[in-house]
């Protein structure tokens, strides 16, 4: 019996000791020490022999049985860690490689310079307001002091969903939605920068494009503030030497109204085909608001004055970069967008 265990011990270990992987380990174990293994045969047979024999021979069989499972154990450990050494050393990144090129997408030009807007405004102390796209009528135009007949109310320009709801055709329904907001609050400082929608389409003008407000009320606010303000925003949007110019105007909601053009960026003033020769581009309009429009938005016109404009932020941007079709914004031509 004894020779039987040492014979099963010797064979056992060299088997473990020479076993290369996990699963040739799991089957030593199963032939070894399984239910129908070799020592558990031997175990079996134990009951056959007489009683002082048996006792030895368990003990001994025992013993074997344990010292083979803590050598299982130990050859399992051994062969894990080589696993992992193996896979650190043949799946090591090489990091001598060249890499592979990320292609990061960037902001719309469009995104770009309304970002650039919306900083110099409220670097200058505006807050940003927003507003609806889809408008009452009373908003887009009537509390804007344009009439029942005025032709901007026209089918031609604006796209109505029902008579009383259209898509905005500008911004300066944010003006009457802050008044009403902030009233009798001030000063208000505030810039909407946003989509706007008329029925145009042409090489300058989208069926949506985008505008940014500006309404600024306080006491005793002047043309002046209007002019300096603005001109500020033309040196710091386009360049420190541009010069600007303002002509006398119309809206139903400023009083006086203005346009304010500055000097061409593509010729600085000398008169070129970007200027059509006149040395001045257009753009924004703007003026000081109507008494009418602040009563009507619950400003008392006696004690509070302001100012408001508008710009179309395409437009700004076409001068920007010398863009000469504003379609080209909204085709998402990878090769157009790419370059700003
Ligand atoms: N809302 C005017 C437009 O779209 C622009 C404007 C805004 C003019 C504010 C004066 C004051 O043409």
């Amino acid at each position: 019996m004894i020779d039987r265990l040492d014979k099963i011990r010797t064979e056992a270990e060299k088997a473990i000791q020479d076993a290369e992987s996990m699963e040739a380990l799991q089957e030593l174990r199963v032939r070894f020490l399984g239910r129908k293994g070799e020592l558990t045969r031997v175990l079996r047979g134990l009951k056959d022999l007489p009683g002082d024999r048996r006792a030895v021979a368990g003990q001994a069989a025992n013993r074997l049985k344990s010292d083979l499972e803590a050598f299982l154990e130990l050859k399992l450990a051994q062969l894990k860690e080589s696993e992992l050494n193996r896979q650190l050393q043949e799946e090591r990144i090489d990091v001598t490689l060249p890499g592979v090129p990320v292609n990061s997408g960037r902001k719309h030009p469009l995104t770009q310079v309304l970002d650039e807007i919306k900083n110099i405004f409220t670097s200058m102390g505006f807050e940003i307001a927003e507003g609806p796209e889809i408008e009452l009528d009373y908003y887009n135009f009537e509390a804007l002091n344009i009439p029942r007949d005025h032709p901007a109310r026209d089918m031609q320009d604006s796209f109505y969903i029902t008579e009383e709801v259209l898509l905005r055709t500008h911004t300066s329904p944010v003006q009457v939605r802050t008044m009403e907001k902030k009233r009798p609050h001030l000063p208000v400082r505030i810039i909407a920068p946003g989509k706007v929608y008329r029925r145009d389409d042409d090489a300058t003008h989208s069926p949506m494009f985008h505008q940014v407000e500006g309404l600024v009320l306080d006491e005793n606010i002047t043309f002046a503030d209007l002019k300096g303000t603005l001109m500020s925003f033309a040196r710091r949007v386009f360049r420190e030497d541009v010069r600007v110019r303002f002509r006398t105007s119309f809206f139903p909601f400023t009083e006086p109204s203005a346009e304010m053009d500055i000097s061409c960026v593509a010729c600085g003033g000398k008169g070129c085909r970007v200027c059509s020769q006149t040395g001045w581009l257009e753009i924004l309009g703007a003026g000081m608001v109507n008494p009418k429009v602040l009563a009507m938005s619950g400003y008392d016109p006696e004690e509070v004055t302001g100012f408001a404009f508008g710009m179309g932020v395409e437009r700004i941007a076409m001068l920007k970069y010398d863009v000469n079709d504003l379609r080209l914004f909204f085709d998402n031509d990878i090769r157009f967008l790419t370059q700003f």
